[in-house]
């Protein structure tokens, strides 16, 4: 996998777009927001006012780190997903007794053993394993060569909610897997909450969501040689309460043309793509989703109700 044209454009995300772009309403994949400028933006996002995800999770963490240290237990081998700089990480590993390893997993190779590597020197007797993949496709551990009691997978910051339900069900599935017997998973979910709050979150009055959202063009042009001009699109988000999710869009101001290598889009004036989803979750639906593999142990919320973390072991059949 991760074959290469002759241009370095990489095969497999090329063809998502493009099948994306094919599609009634035409839909991007939310990874692409993440190049060098849209990683910035986001974690610019994570420091607005408005957008209370990142630390209200964070607080949970501090309130809660030596029950969730000890939950995990003794002998865990740490899985994380979409590790980015190991920030989040940093306040579980002193907290796990006995901890056994880490394997951090991202998608960006180059960031990925660069923060291992700050990693290291910070925790010299942490056992790293890091694995560059698309966690979102199928993928394989590392032959792992340390003795460890079980294995957990901690993926934090509500990423869950960029799945429709029924793939999030297919990720969770796919978890129980590599986790195996005896498995752990503690996961942050963002929750369910009043309309206008959760549309500050993705409408911040600075423009930095606006701009995060327009910079998924910006990643196109660069790495999938694509035409597409900012200007000409606008940033749109809202929730959909029927289906307890925000969706980003971008919506094209004009009748235009765009390119990407020799493929021609054509979008109308007022015609929207879709960018991102962002489900929310009540504590009952989330504990249903999870609940075909794993079993709610124990979470943890903030004093508003805004978010979540949970822990679930994996069922025994
Ligand atoms: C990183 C997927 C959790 O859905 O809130 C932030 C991304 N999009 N602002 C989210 C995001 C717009 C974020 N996740």
């Amino acid at each position: 996998m991760n074959t290469k044209t002759d241009e370095g454009i990489n095969k497999d995300i090329l063809s998502e777009v493009l099948n994306g772009l094919n599609k009634v309403p035409k839909i991007l994949p939310s990874k692409l927001f993440y190049d060098k400028s849209g990683s910035k933006l986001f974690d610019e996002i994570c420091e607005l006012e408005e957008y209370y995800p990142t630390r209200t999770e964070i607080k949970i963490m501090q309130d809660n780190i030596k029950e969730m240290g000890e939950l995990l237990g003794e002998g865990t081998l740490l899985i994380e997903l979409g590790s980015g700089s190991s920030q989040k990480i940093r306040l579980l590993l002193d907290y796990i007794p006995g901890l056994a390893g880490y394997i951090p997993i991202d998608i960006s190779s180059e960031h990925l053993l660069n923060s291992c590597k700050t990693l290291q020197v910070e925790y010299p007797n942490l056992n790293i394993f890091p694995l560059a993949v698309d966690y979102t496709n199928s993928f394989e551990l590392p032959k792992i060569d340390i003795k460890y009691d079980h294995k957990a997978v901690y993926f934090p910051g509500s990423t869950i909610g960029n799945f429709t339900k029924q793939k999030a069900k297919e990720f969770i599935n796919r978890i129980a897997k590599i986790v195996g017997p005896n498995g752990g998973f503690i996961i942050g979910v963002d929750l369910r909450k009043d309309k206008k709050i959760l549309e500050d979150a993705y409408n911040d009055e600075k423009g930095v969501t606006a701009k995060f959202n327009l910079n998924i063009l910006n990643h196109i042009n660069t790495e999938l040689k694509g035409n597409f001009n900012l200007d000409n699109f606008k940033h749109y988000a809202f929730f959909k309460e029927e289906i307890g999710r925000i969706e980003m869009h971008l919506i094209s101001k004009v009748n235009q043309n765009s390119k990407i290598g020799n493929s021609v889009f054509s979008f109308k004036k007022d015609e929207h793509i879709i960018t991102e989803f962002s489900y929310k979750y009540t504590l009952e639906e989330f504990e249903n989703l999870a609940g075909d593999k794993f079993n709610l142990k124990k979470y943890w919320v903030d004093d508003n109700n805004l978010f979540s973390i949970q822990y679930f072991k994996k069922r025994e059949k």
